[in-house]
């Protein structure tokens, strides 16, 4: 199902996040090509274990998942390999090529289609779970994608997000590459919302933890679970993820995960 709006009706953050993602999709095929090839699930920046943090339910068998913001689509081939009906959805012609890709070079066929979560091409009650890691829920609007998967899931579905930490996203000024975070607040937290980065021309927005509740319950979610992921003991600092390095992330929070669930 192609998504059928030029590219011209697009909110303005989602045609420069089109851009944005299509110019950095060469750089992301090859970590991409690793999660792929992942036995089994790790997370984040810090390759946290599934069999250590179990953010994914137990009984994917069947169940229709929706990934926003795929990608290249590693998560969704997890998913795909243990039983469930997957469908990918990006903002990004170019990482679904990657996809696409994959899908052939190992093997997995499932839908991945061009669009923006904030106006998914699918009726209400469609899926069990709506699942996205660093993808709509750190680029699309929140007020616009939250309530939007909660259409499309059924009562008592669930919805997983992983993205930055909101205190790691005090802690850093510029997110430059070799200024990691510091050790102190660097950035107010009132106001935390639209954030591009002076680097990047990719838009992504934050919120505070209240705004988060308050968003998810207003659309009809109950939260089960925030995870916050710590670096492990042994985790050096990752290249790829120069704004944090390894020992603030075993003080604080660099990546966090909402899990919640539809109510009904
Ligand atoms: C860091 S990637 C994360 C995806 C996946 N976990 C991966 O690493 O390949 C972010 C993705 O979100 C997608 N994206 C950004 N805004 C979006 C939107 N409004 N709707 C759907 N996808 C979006 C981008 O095109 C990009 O492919």
């Amino acid at each position: 199902m192609p998504d059928s709006s030029p590219p011209d009706d697009l909110p303005e953050h989602v045609r420069a996040n089109r851009e944005a993602w299509d110019r950095k999709a060469a750089d992301y095929a090859e970590p991409g090509r690793r999660s792929w090839a992942a036995k089994d699930p790790t997370w984040g920046i810090w390759d946290i274990p599934e069999s250590e943090v179990h953010l994914l339910p137990e009984d994917l068998d069947g169940r229709d998942v929706i990934e926003l913001g795929c990608g290249t689509a590693y998560v969704s081939s997890w998913l795909a390999r243990r039983g469930a009906r997957v469908v990918g959805i990006d903002n990004s012609p170019k990482q679904l090529e990657t996809a696409r890709r994959y899908q052939a070079e190992f093997g997995l066929a499932f839908p991945v289609l061009l669009g923006n979560a904030e106006s998914l091409p699918f009726p209400d009650a469609s899926f069990d779970l709506a699942i996205s890691e660093y993808g709509a829920c750190l680029s699309a609007a929140p007020y616009a994608w939250v309530p939007e998967a909660s259409r499309v899931l059924r009562p008592g579905g669930r919805l997983i997000f992983l993205t930055n930490g909101v205190v790691l996203q005090l802690a850093v000024e510029e997110r430059v590459a070799d200024d990691p975070a510091k050790d102190r607040l660097l950035r107010p937290l009132f106001g935390m919302h639209r954030t591009v980065w002076p680097d990047d021309t990719a838009i992504e927005f934050h919120l505070p933890h209240g705004e988060w509740i308050r968003l998810l319950r207003e659309s009809g979610f109950e939260i089960e679970r925030l995870a916050e992921l710590q670096a492990p003991a042994d985790a050096v600092d990752s290249q790829a993820h120069s704004y944090v390095g390894a020992d603030w992330a075993r003080k604080w929070p660099s990546e966090e995960v909402w899990i919640a669930r539809k109510r009904g």
